[in-house]
């Protein structure tokens, strides 16, 4: 059976570091939505890289990395991943796969976002109108490129279809129908880690639209951007920050004061893996992270940088919304409620340090009470908390 890792925040909960230490666990690790608007930076062996579209398993030498149908392929970036990664001598030719049926973001999609980039805040990575030619059947995807008619008749331009030719020529091997190789997996009961990229809170769906992305982070994005069975997953891991961030615009209740945010941001290093734009910091908002669970069905937790709040002498805690006067415990789906919302908050004492402890009860009394507080609010536990930045730095149990 296989494992979900999903965002239950606005993206950047630190799935990256997760995923590096769970790879070990899986036979695969498998991205089902998004494209080069994700980013984790991974050190390895001393060297610094930045992967946006290559599973981060790719670092383990034995472990499969399939990239979805549900993506949007930048063929450039993956290309310069795939070359990074030769150069540090990481040997993955005969098991990173990509989907012929995932979608091929194209020149146009970088020039048509210019506008929605200033309103929404987006990555600039075409991510959005790729998706949007996909829904009206203009887009051509990874298994097209074999095709050099094809791609003609569907007035991919010359210049595209000799880039895509080349990349064709250098990687087409990578290419594979993974729908057939996901299914082959689960025959063989080998076990997949299904990474999700941003967060249920940027789901075009249930996130806070339109300030969202384009794709489904949240488990409904795994069936689609995969074709595996709803059967086949027994464990959804929900991951969340012990504090929130966002980037790029729209609503975000549970925002700090400048001055904590400065705090935070410089301590927690919030600055975005793909943009390294200056990452707008919260206090942990259990309204929105209750709705979050609901819709992953996560089974349990997995909270982050608790060492970031190290320190602070009181910790809040958003527990309910207020709106035209009354209380509510629930997520507004309407944007334009939010600049109403005032946030109920409830404060917590601090705590000192939480490093280099690996046993959930030896940390400082506060700090468990704060993971306590979450862990009751929300109906699950907290399986896993990172406490640093090395692979080391987990609290598993
Ligand atoms: P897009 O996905 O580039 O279209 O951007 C849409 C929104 O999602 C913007 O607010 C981005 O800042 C946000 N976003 C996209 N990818 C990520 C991510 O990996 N982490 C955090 N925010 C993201």
């Amino acid at each position: 059976m296989h494992t979900a890792l999903i965002g239950l925040q606005w993206g950047d909960e630190g799935k990256g570091k997760l995923i590096d230490c769970l790879s070990n666990s899986f036979d695969g690790v498998c991205r089902y939505q998004g494209g080069a608007n994700a980013g984790h930076t991974i050190i390895f062996k001393g060297n610094k890289i930045s992967l946006h579209l290559i599973p981060g398993g790719i670092f383990h030498p034995d472990k499969v990395c399939i990239i979805g149908n549900g993506t949007v392929i930048d063929i450039k970036q993956l290309e310069r991943e795939i070359k990074e990664l030769r150069k540090m001598s990481i040997e993955f030719d005969d098991r990173l796969f990509i989907s012929k049926r995932a979608h091929i973001i194209q020149p146009e999609h970088f020039i048509t976002e210019n506008k929605i980039k200033k309103e929404i805040g987006t990555t600039g990575r075409g991510i959005g109108p790729a998706y949007a030619d996909k829904s009206t059947r203009k887009g051509i995807r990874m298994g097209d490129i074999f095709s050099v008619k094809y791609l003609k008749d569907r007035g991919t331009s010359k210049d595209f279809i000799e880039t895509l030719l080349r990349f064709r020529e250098d990687y087409g091997h990578f290419i594979t129908d993974t729908v057939e190789l996901i299914h082959r997996f689960s025959e063989e009961k080998k076990k997949i880690l299904f990474e999700g990229a941003q967060g249920v809170m940027l789901d075009i769906d249930f996130g806070t639209y339109p300030f969202v992305t384009s794709s489904n982070p949240s488990p409904g994005g795994i069936l689609s951007g995969t074709g595996t069975s709803p059967f086949s997953i027994s464990r959804i891991i929900g991951v969340a920050k012990t504090y929130t961030t966002r980037v790029g615009n729209g609503p975000f209740p549970s925002e700090m004061n400048q001055k904590m945010q400065e705090r935070i941001r410089e301590k927690g290093r919030e600055y975005g893996a793909t943009t390294g734009r200056p990452r707008k910091c919260g206090w942990m908002d259990l309204v929105a992270l209750k709705y979050a669970i609901q819709i992953t069905g996560a089974t349990e937790l997995a909270l982050s940088k608790i060492d970031t709040l190290d320190g602070m002498h009181q910790v809040k805690i958003v527990k309910e919304y207020q709106l035209d006067g009354k209380i509510s415990d629930r997520f507004p789906s309407e944007v334009w409620k939010f600049k109403d919302i005032k946030p109920i908050y409830t404060s917590l004492p601090g705590w000192n340090n939480t490093r280099g402890i690996h046993k959930k009860k030896e940390l400082p009394k506060k700090a468990l009470e704060y993971i306590n507080y979450i862990e009751d609010f929300v109906g699950i536990e907290a399986s896993m908390i990172s406490n640093g930045q090395k692979r080391g730095d987990l609290i598993i149990g």
